[in-house]
């Protein structure tokens, strides 16, 4: 069967990533692409950063894979994530052998809260001097967080789960939060630990291999997993994957990075594990295994490129892992 994925290169590295992700893709199974546009450099032609074309074609295949966006990132990523319905952000953060990492121990996934929280994008401004940011917190997405969370560890060697709040301060919208995925776990039979989100960030530099799974709301997953993207060795290393109930899209974690951009220096990593995540969600467990294997080999043997110390080209370091395939 011929898989249909899109594709949304959008700016900077991410129409120099995006095409390495796809030749890897082409290795590994039948595949066809539906590529559409998104970004900076849509809305300069068109007015409009995220075509409703683009967002179409997101809101009705099984998977969609993304770049990066650059200044309107949030015009494009947001209602990307919408267009899915995706309830959880998993940023997997995992040190590769031969990679220099602060922590090379450190091997965590974060499940984000996708919907709400802080990017809930009710903000007001109130005269010159005042803008407010209401904050949304639901038991209903918590609650729908926590249970992908309990199946989530189901599948995996793992103890429990470890929320992240803050909830000793915002006590009605942090505590809704803790509560539900606490109470959820107790439902599941999982365990759960609780701890106060500037707590973890100390905590999982000094020691990261106290955590495992992380849940936490929208803005802590995602300044905790950047946190952890500089215990790994760097942006250039981390997938995610947005997942709702009927379909998925996968990004890597990092943005256009401006400073490296046409340079054909991008570390292609981070893209290729977000498409071996594509992979596992499609049901290609081997296929997904055997790049992330392809992967973890060139990150250990080389060649690299030049945020993991190295001086291969986006495309060399692609073509070693298309080698191991
Ligand atoms: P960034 O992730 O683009 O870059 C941060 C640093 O990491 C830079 O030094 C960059 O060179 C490095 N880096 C990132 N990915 C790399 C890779 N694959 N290989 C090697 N080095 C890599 O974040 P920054 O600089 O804060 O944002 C740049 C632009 O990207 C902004 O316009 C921002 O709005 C956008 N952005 C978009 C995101 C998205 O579309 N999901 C996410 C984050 C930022
Ligand atoms: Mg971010």
């Amino acid at each position: 069967m011929t898989e249909e994925i899109v594709v949304i290169p959008g700016d900077g590295i991410g129409t120099e990533v995006i095409p390495e992700a796809q030749r890897v893709l082409e290795t590994v199974i039948d595949v066809e692409f539906v590529e559409a546009d998104a970004g900076d450099a849509v809305k300069e032609q068109t007015g409009e950063a995220l075509p409703q074309e683009t967002y179409d074609l997101a809101a009705s295949a099984d998977a969609t894979l993304f770049g990066a966006a650059g200044e309107t990132a949030a015009d494009v990523i947001l209602p990307l994530r919408e267009a899915v319905d995706s309830f959880v952000n998993i940023r997997p953060a995992k040190a590769y052998p031969g990679v220099d990492a602060l922590r090379p121990e450190t091997d965590l996934v974060f499940l984000r809260e996708n919907t709400e929280g802080v990017y809930s994008g009710h903000e007001d401004r109130l005269s010159d001097d005042l803008s407010t940011l209401t904050r949304v917190v639901t038991t209903s997405a918590s609650e729908r967080l926590a249970e992908f969370a309990c199946e989530y560890v189901g599948d995996r060697d793992v103890n429990g789960v470890t929320v992240a709040h803050k909830a000793n301060v915002m006590r009605e919208t942090d505590g809704r939060f803790r509560d539900a995925v606490v109470a959820v776990a107790a439902d599941n039979g999982v365990e759960v630990d609780e701890v106060l989100m500037d707590a973890f960030a100390t905590r999982v530099c000094l020691d990261p291999t106290q955590f495992d799974v992380i849940v936490c709301p929208n803005l802590a997953g995602d300044v905790l997993s950047d946190l952890a993207a500089g215990l790994v060795g760097g942006l250039g290393l981390l997938p995610s994957a947005n997942v709702g109930p009927d379909r998925a899209l996968f990004e890597p974690v990092h943005g256009t990075a401006p400073d490296i951009a046409g340079q054909g220096v991008a570390n292609p990593a981070a893209t290729i594990l977000s498409a071996a995540m594509l992979l596992e969600y499609l049901g290609y467990d081997a296929e997904s295994k055997a790049v992330h294997e392809a992967v973890e080999g060139v990150l250990s043997d080389g060649p690299r490129t030049a945020d993991l110390g190295g001086d291969a080209s986006t495309t060399e370091v692609t073509d070693a892992i298309i080698d191991r395939l």
